[in-house]
């Protein structure tokens, strides 16, 4: 198995920058302790600066980009995200479909526009897909975590998308992750799935322990 993934998703949290700073610390003792995972942290824009300046062993990520640079009032820039030492950024998350209207083209320009000529083959191992179904999400009324069975389905079947563009050879480079209420309790079963890389996880991040539970466990396979 590939080594385990886990990205913690703030979405708009905290309200503070001091709860971003022991959120942050927390996230980056637990990545040094368990060096078995590889941990992400995706803060809102507004705490990328000082969340930086506090993650070294954990990779520090963005919620969104632009597609382009220059005169886009309230849109961030790749290169901006890049000059403060973004390594990941998540795009096409469903909150952003749902609430502002984001779609397929949209997503698509986001991650063309951001690459030179498109993904290239051989840059694909740099490429992390997440499952994560709108009904699963923690936030949403009547939210239930997915079935290991499912998300093994879903996972399967994208994977197979990415083959049939790629080859399998490549295609099987991209890391593949379950996201949807992944807490403590339940995290295990997803991680020891054939196929899941490890997870994306939103409330539960927000818990600092637990998240260190989680990466714990990530850690451990
Ligand atoms: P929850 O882990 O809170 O369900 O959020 C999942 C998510 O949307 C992460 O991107």
């Amino acid at each position: 198995m590939r080594k385990p993934l886990i990205i913690a998703n703030w979405k708009s949290n905290p309200l503070t920058l001091k709860e971003a700073v022991v959120l942050a610390r927390s996230a980056e003792k637990y990545s040094k302790i368990f060096r078995g995972a590889d941990v992400v942290v995706a803060p809102p824009f507004l705490f990328i600066s000082a969340v930086s300046k506090i993650l070294r062993q954990a990779k520090l990520g963005a919620q969104d980009v632009f597609w382009a640079e220059g005169p886009y009032t309230g849109e961030i820039s790749l290169r901006q995200l890049k000059n403060l030492g973004v390594r990941y950024v998540i795009v096409g998350h469903s909150s952003l479909r749902m609430t502002l209207g984001e779609t397929d083209e949209m997503v698509n320009k986001k991650i063309k526009k951001n690459s030179l000529k498109g993904v290239k083959k051989s840059q694909l191992e740099r490429v992390v897909v997440a499952y994560e179904p709108v009904w699963a999400i923690s936030t949403m009324p009547g939210a239930q975590v997915d079935t290991p069975q499912s998300a093994v389905r879903a996972l399967r079947y994208l994977r197979g998308i990415l083959s049939r563009m790629y080859g399998k050879k490549y295609a099987d480079k991209v890391k593949m992750l379950y996201g949807g209420s992944v807490s403590a309790k339940n995290a295990r079963q997803f991680l020891i799935l054939p196929g899941v890389d490890g997870a994306l996880v939103g409330g539960a991040s927000l818990r600092p322990q637990e998240f260190g539970e989680i990466i714990s466990q990530a850690s451990a396979f």
